[in-house]
C-alpha cells in the first residue's frame, strides 16, 4: 500500500511526486506512456517557457476566477525560479516576464525526474489503467497486469490537446465516476481557421507575420499575428482563441499604433501620385499591403483587377474607409484547428468541487486533481506550467 498514487507523469504529476516523496511519503507515479513528460519536451519551441514572472490570477480563465489565488500565493513563479536556480539550470527572460531554458526543455524534465529518483518515487510507466475503485479506506487502481493500492489518489492527467503526446480524457472520467462535475471542454491557445476568400487570403500570405491588436468581446491582445495556410495564428491569435466562440467576429487592428485613414489622407496630400499599396508598405509588409488593397478593392478601376492605384484617384472618404478596415478589420473565423494543435484545453474538473487550498475533492476525501485537468487555463507565456507547479505544491504541502 502506497501513501499516494499519482496518475499522469507530466508537469504537475512529476513535480507533485518529487515534493511528496521529499516529505517522506511513499509515492507511486503511473503513466500509460513509456515516454513521459512529452508536453514539457515540446513546449516553448523546445526550450520550455516554464513560468512567467508576472503570473497572477488575472492570467487565468476559470468558471471561478478566484480559485487559483490560494495555490499561486502558496507557490508562485519566484518559488519555481528558486527551484530552477538550485538545480543550476540556465534560463533567460524573453519578453513580458516569460522565462525559458537556455539549453532545452530536457533540463526541466531532468530536474523533475531527478527529484523523483532521489526521494524514491516508485514508477509504473507504460501502464494502462483499466479501472479504479475507492474502498472504505483506500483507492484500488486496476492496471493490465497488476492492481495498485494507495491511501490517496492524485489525478494529473492533463487536457485533451495533442493526442499523440499521451493526452486522454481519463481525468474527466475519474471525476465523473465520483460524481464530480466537469465543465465543458474545448481547445484553447489554438490557431483559428477561415473558409472561402479569407482562407485564400491567408494561404497566399502564409509565413508572414505582423504585430496586431486582436479583440473579441471585451478582451484584446496586442502581439504577433501570423498568416498560415488555413487561417491565422501567432501569439495574439492563440491568446484570443481562449475567448473566441463559434459565430463571434474578431476585430483585428493591423496598425495598432497608427490611424491608417489619417495616414493615407495625409500621404495623398503630400504625394498624390504615389501608389496606395506602396504608401501602405511604409507601415506594413509589402505583400500584405498589396493583398489588403486587392481584398478591399481600393484604388481598383471598375472592371480592373490590378493592384492599387494612385492616392490621387481615391476620395478622402474611400481612403478613410480603407484605413478603418486596417484598424478594425472584422473577421469571422470558421473554426479552430482543434485539439490536434491546441496548446491547452479550456474547462475541466469543476473548481466548485475542489478545495482551493489543497485541490482535494470536497465530496471524496483523499482524491485530488491538479494541473490542466482542472478548469483552470492560463494565458500563453508560462502561466500554464506555473499552474501545474502551484497546484502540485498545494497538494504536496497539505498531505
Ligand atoms: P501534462 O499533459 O503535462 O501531463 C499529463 C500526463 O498524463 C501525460 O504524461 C499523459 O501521458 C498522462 N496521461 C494522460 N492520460 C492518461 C491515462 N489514461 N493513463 C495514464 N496516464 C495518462 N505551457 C507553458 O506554460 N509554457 C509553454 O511553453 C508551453 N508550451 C506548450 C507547447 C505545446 C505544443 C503544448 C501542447 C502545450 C504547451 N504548454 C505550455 C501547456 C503545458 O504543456 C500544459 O499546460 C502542461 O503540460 C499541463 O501539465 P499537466 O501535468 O497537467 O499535464
Amino acid at each position: 500500500m502506497q501513501d499516494i498514487a499519482i496518475i499522469g507523469a507530466g508537469a504537475a504529476g512529476l513535480f507533485c511526486a518529487g515534493l511528496a516523496a521529499a516529505r517522506g511519503h511513499s509515492v507511486l507515479l503511473l503513466d500509460h506512456r513509456t515516454k513521459i513528460a512529452e508536453k514539457i519536451r515540446i513546449s516553448g519551441g523546445g526550450r520550455c517557457n516554464f513560468t512567467n514572472r508576472h503570473c497572477g490570477p488575472e492570467h487565468f480563465l476559470s468558471a471561478n476566477p478566484h480559485f487559483v489565488k490560494s495555490a499561486l500565493s502558496g507557490f508562485g513563479p519566484e518559488d519555481f525560479i528558486r527551484h530552477v536556480q538550485r538545480c543550476k539550470i540556465p534560463f533567460h527572460e524573453k519578453k513580458y516576464g516569460q522565462l525559458f531554458c537556455d539549453n532545452s526543455a530536457q533540463d526541466i524534465i531532468t530536474m523533475l525526474r531527478g527529484a523523483c529518483m532521489k526521494y524514491g518515487v516508485q514508477t509504473a510507466f507504460g501502464t494502462a489503467i483499466k479501472s479504479l475503485q475507492k474502498t472504505a479506506d483506500h483507492f484500488e487502481i486496476v492496471c493490465m497486469d497488476k492492481t495498485y493500492n494507495a491511501q490517496k489518489l492524485v489525478v494529473a492527467t492533463g487536457g485533451l490537446s495533442i493526442p499523440k503526446t499521451g493526452a486522454s480524457p481519463l481525468g474527466y472520467e475519474i471525476a465523473r465516476q465520483f460524481g464530480i462535475a466537469v465543465t465543458q471542454t474545448r481547445p484553447a491557445l489554438v490557431p483559428l481557421t477561415f473558409s472561402g476568400q479569407m482562407k485564400e487570403f491567408c494561404a497566399e500570405l502564409a509565413g508572414l507575420s505582423v504585430d496586431a491588436a486582436v479583440g473579441c468581446g471585451n478582451t484584446a491582445f496586442c502581439e504577433g499575428l501570423l498568416f498560415s495556410h488555413r487561417g491565422i495564428t501567432g501569439p495574439s491569435i492563440l491568446q484570443i482563441s481562449s475567448y473566441w466562440r463559434e459565430g463571434m467576429t474578431l476585430s483585428v487592428n493591423l496598425l495598432p499604433h497608427c490611424n491608417a485613414g489619417s495616414y493615407l489622407v495625409a500621404a495623398k496630400q503630400n504625394q498624390p501620385s504615389q501608389n496606395i499599396h506602396k504608401c501602405l508598405s511604409g507601415l506594413l509588409p509589402r505583400r500584405l499591403a498589396q493583398h489588403l488593397c486587392d481584398y478591399h478593392k481600393i484604388g481598383h478601376n471598375a472592371g480592373s483587377h490590378q493592384t492599387g492605384g494612385r492616392l490621387a484617384d481615391c476620395t478622402h472618404r474611400a481612403l478613410t474607409a480603407f484605413g478603418d478596415e486596417i484598424n478594425d478589420w472584422q473577421l469571422l473565423p470558421a473554426g479552430s484547428e482543434g485539439y490536434r494543435t491546441a496548446e491547452v484545453t479550456l474547462g475541466g474538473v469543476d473548481t466548485d468541487a475542489l478545495s482551493a487550498r489543497d485541490m482535494q475533492a470536497k465530496s471524496v476525501p483523499g482524491l485530488y486533481f491538479i494541473g490542466e485537468v482542472v478548469d483552470v487555463t492560463g494565458h500563453l507565456g508560462g502561466h500554464n506550467f506555473q499552474w501545474a507547479w502551484s497546484s502540485a505544491y498545494a497538494v504536496a504541502s497539505h498531505l
